[in-house]
């Protein structure tokens, strides 16, 4: 089987390592990529969000299966595109992306569905946004206000903060730019990401996993498209894995079939556990980074044999999914000055290393891998237990060098000492 995976990001350098470890899985050919998968796919600089530049790939690589790992070309159709030129493909439809596109589609069928999920209101009216913010955060008693883009916006149109004025700012910034803005009720609990590979109403989940928002130790600073992530997460039972599978997740699977836009893909559920059980904070309609990559250095089970199970309606058939024991943690390598606009074109030292995943790079025209984007490097280690992967981690992360740039500290540092519970 050929598989041509869309994306560049270290999730998708983490899609294609998985891959490459399918015995079923002959070639490997990536789009647009960065300097670490073109060491181990055909790369094509193509315009992947052109669902017509993207059929045209697949076709002239004679993809057996495309893999589309970021959201934008899922929400513009090209899964559509790429499933009726007779090609399999995981990931969802347009119709079925809204989940992740649009926020209060995803409202919509998650109160329909019976999920518990945050309160929320939309305001597209200047004018209403005073009185809105009153409804919300500590004036009524919640920790913050949540203050969300109503689109997409790679997780920095997030802003959560007990100060009004901020709330209020971020909120005003993105109505001046034309964005509508939802407002939600803040969500108190320890957050989980669970990523489902899902086909109509077939729902295999994979292993849960925690990522980091913030740029900074302790959760502080801007948010930003993830600084690290473990996987798995010792201080959730099963119980409430299984849970969030039958209570939220196949409700949710279910709803799209009925409304006539079954999922298809990998459906990621945001969720934080409060005191009154799971809660969804978001669906995503696609892997999420960078928890893929602890997740899928986990993953025993062949990749490429399952996506290709989901892109054509035969989950129900896959075998239960095999795991390696032990702990995962990823910790992102960011750029200077990122999550602002990041200082680009510097050369890095040990990003050849084993476990280093590249996100932002480019090969120059001599031959050296330089940054190219504000997330540049995503280290991966593995161990027994979450002690030994944050230690082979960090002394892998600690090796490379690219001015200027910086990662967090205590990626799954509170989950290593025991102090997450639920
Ligand atoms: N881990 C956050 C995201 O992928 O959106």
């Amino acid at each position: 089987m050929h598989v041509l995976v869309i994306g560049s990001g270290a999730r998708e350098h983490a899609l294609l390592l998985a891959l490459k470890r399918d015995p079923q899985v002959s070639g490997l050919s990536v789009a647009p990529g960065n300097a670490g998968t073109a060491r181990i796919a055909d790369q094509h600089d193509v315009d992947v969000s052109s669902a017509d530049a993207v059929v045209a790939l697949a076709r002239k690589v004679g993809a057996d299966l495309v893999v589309i790992g970021p959201e934008v070309p899922l929400v513009l159709g090209v899964a559509d595109a790429v499933r009726a030129a007779g090609i399999a493909c995981f990931g969802p439809g347009k119709d079925a992306a809204r989940i992740e596109g649009s926020k209060a589609f995803a409202k919509d069928v998650m109160t329909a569905a019976g999920v518990r999920t945050a309160t929320s209101e939309i305001v597209d009216n200047p004018g209403h946004l005073d009185a809105a913010l009153g409804r919300f955060g500590p004036a009524v008693g919640q920790r913050a206000w949540v203050v969300k883009d109503d689109g997409l916006a790679a997780g920095k149109g997030v802003v959560v903060t007990d100060d009004r004025a901020a709330a209020r700012a971020h909120a005003a910034g993105l109505l001046d730019d034309g964005h509508p803005v939802l407002l939600e009720s803040f969500l108190d609990g320890p957050e989980v990401s669970l990523f489902c590979v899902v086909d109509g109403e077939t729902v295999i989940p994979l292993l849960p996993a925690q990522d980091f928002k913030r740029v900074g130790d302790g959760d502080t600073g801007p948010n930003t498209g993830g600084m690290g992530a473990y996987a798995p997460l010792p201080w959730l039972p099963d119980e409430i894995t299984r849970q969030i599978v039958d209570d939220v997740v196949k409700p949710v699977a279910a709803e799209m079939v009925r409304r006539g836009c079954p999922f298809s893909g990998l459906l990621y559920a945001g969720l934080a556990i409060t005191s009154a059980g799971p809660a969804v904070v978001e669906f995503n309609c696609r892997f999420g980074d960078p928890e893929t990559q602890s997740v899928l250095a986990l993953l025993e089970s062949p990749l490429g044999e399952l996506l290709h199970a989901a892109a054509t309606g035969t989950l129900d058939r896959v075998e239960p999914l095999r795991w390696r024991p032990g702990s995962a943690v990823t910790v992102v390598v960011a750029a200077e000055n990122y999550p602002g606009r990041p200082r680009v074109g510097d050369v890095i030292t040990g990003a050849d290393a084993d476990g280093v995943l590249h996100a932002g790079t480019a090969r120059r025209d001599d031959g050296a891998v330089v940054s190219s984007g504000g997330r540049v490097l995503a280290v991966v280690g593995t161990g027994p237990d979450l002690t030994a992967a944050r230690a082979s981690a960090y002394a892998t992360a600690g090796a490379v060098r690219l001015p200027g740039s910086h990662f967090r500290s205590d990626i799954g540092l509170r989950a290593e000492r025991g102090e997450i519970s639920v």
